[in-house]
């Protein structure tokens, strides 16, 4: 591994480099130097990208195409006034690095280019003409979605969750961003605050977040989360982390890799595929033909799911809007009953 391959823990002594201020021509410079491009091609233009909370995003135009640039500073670029932890940009090149032999990953990800870890920047085939997967949300098209992409997005779980990374320097085995995401998962959206808004939203009593009953799976699933698992997760799987290409999934944003139980993952999705109107029983009975799928912990599975709405939900990180009230409520009775079947 070479050492630009490795994590940087620390800044720079220098500062962060804020590569959104380099011309075209220290583009090139720098492009040429990392070989992520011929002598041949030349840097047209750079545009930053408006999507993505956590990281800068920019695209390089250059003579024979397009890349996408990522770049993750020690502050959430969305609300700078946040810390995020230096070396997650790295982190996510490690998956792309450790997964590239496997073609059910890596075929359905970008093409890696490459990571400068003193920078923090990434650098990943531009993929072109995509729509974005989070519209299921307010098209409510979640059951289509799980007819269309369930056969797939199991089979990348599947090869992804079997991965042999452990003997790779148990570097996934504690990513820092897990305790900004732990936060975000099992503490906040549970802040009496949070309860009271939703209370107001749904018009229903929600004491049963604050019952002993719900703290304790809640503790439960935060020990597990924070702890370490057996299983190579993608960690931040749902439809802000995959693309649609020509009728097919591009999983992207992978920094949040981790080792963690299996479940973890495709209890998102599943999830997500509540918050975007699917039922439970319709996933089930489409995942059942999945070995992959059979051979998780349903329970638990459903734990994190119904955790997983509820995060999004009454957290900070939403993802739809409700009509009235009966929706919102419907939704939280939904995450209940799969916390507690
Ligand atoms: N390889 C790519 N080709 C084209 N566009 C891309 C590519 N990768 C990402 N994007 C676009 O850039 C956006 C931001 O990328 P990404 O999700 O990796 O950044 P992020 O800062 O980690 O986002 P978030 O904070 O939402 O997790 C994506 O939502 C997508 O629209
Ligand atoms: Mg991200």
């Amino acid at each position: 591994m070479s050492s630009d391959q490795k994590q940087t823990a620390t800044v720079p002594e220098g500062g962060v480099v804020r590569v959104e201020e380099w011309t075209s021509g220290e583009w090139q410079d720098f492009l040429l130097r990392k070989s992520w491009l011929t002598p041949q091609e030349r840097v047209s233009k750079v545009t930053r990208l408006a999507g993505g909370n956590m990281n800068l995003s920019l695209k390089v135009t250059h003579t024979s195409g397009e890349m996408f640039i990522k770049q993750g500073r020690p502050w959430v670029e969305k609300y700078p006034q946040f810390e995020a932890p230096w070396g997650r940009t790295a982190l996510e090149a490690d998956f792309y690095l450790c997964t590239r032999d496997t073609a059910r990953i890596r075929d359905a990800m970008p093409a890696f280019i490459g990571i400068d870890a003193e920078l923090q920047v990434l650098a990943t085939q531009w993929i072109a003409d995509t729509t974005e997967a989070s519209s299921i949300y307010a098209e409510q098209s979640g059951s289509q979605f799980l007819r269309q992409h369930s056969e797939f997005l199991l089979s990348y779980l599947e090869a992804l969750n079997g991965s042999e990374v452990k003997k790779l320097e148990g570097r996934f085995d504690q990513n820092p961003l897990k305790l900004l995401n732990s936060f975000h998962i099992h503490d906040y959206p549970f802040q009496a605050e949070q309860i009271r808004v939703a209370e107001e939203a749904s018009l229903q009593n929600l004491g049963w977040l604050r019952d002993a009953r719900f703290t304790k799976v809640r503790d439960e699933m935060k020990a597990d989360y924070l702890g370490t698992g057996d299983h190579f997760l993608h960690g931040d799987f749902y439809p802000g982390s995959l693309m649609i290409k020509e009728g097919r999934p591009i999983v992207i944003d992978s920094e949040f890799c981790m080792m963690g139980r299996s479940e973890f993952d495709a209890g998102n999705l599943f999830g997500h595929l509540i918050l975007a109107g699917a039922k439970s029983n319709e996933i089930e009975i489409e995942w059942s033909g999945s070995r992959y799928f059979q051979s998780l912990d349903l329970g638990y599975l459903k734990k994190t799911a119904g955790i997983e709405i509820l995060r999004r939900t009454l957290g900070v990180a939403k993802v739809r809007e409700f009509k009235s009230p009966e929706a919102f409520a419907a939704l939280i009775d939904s995450a209940r009953a799969l916390l507690f079947q």
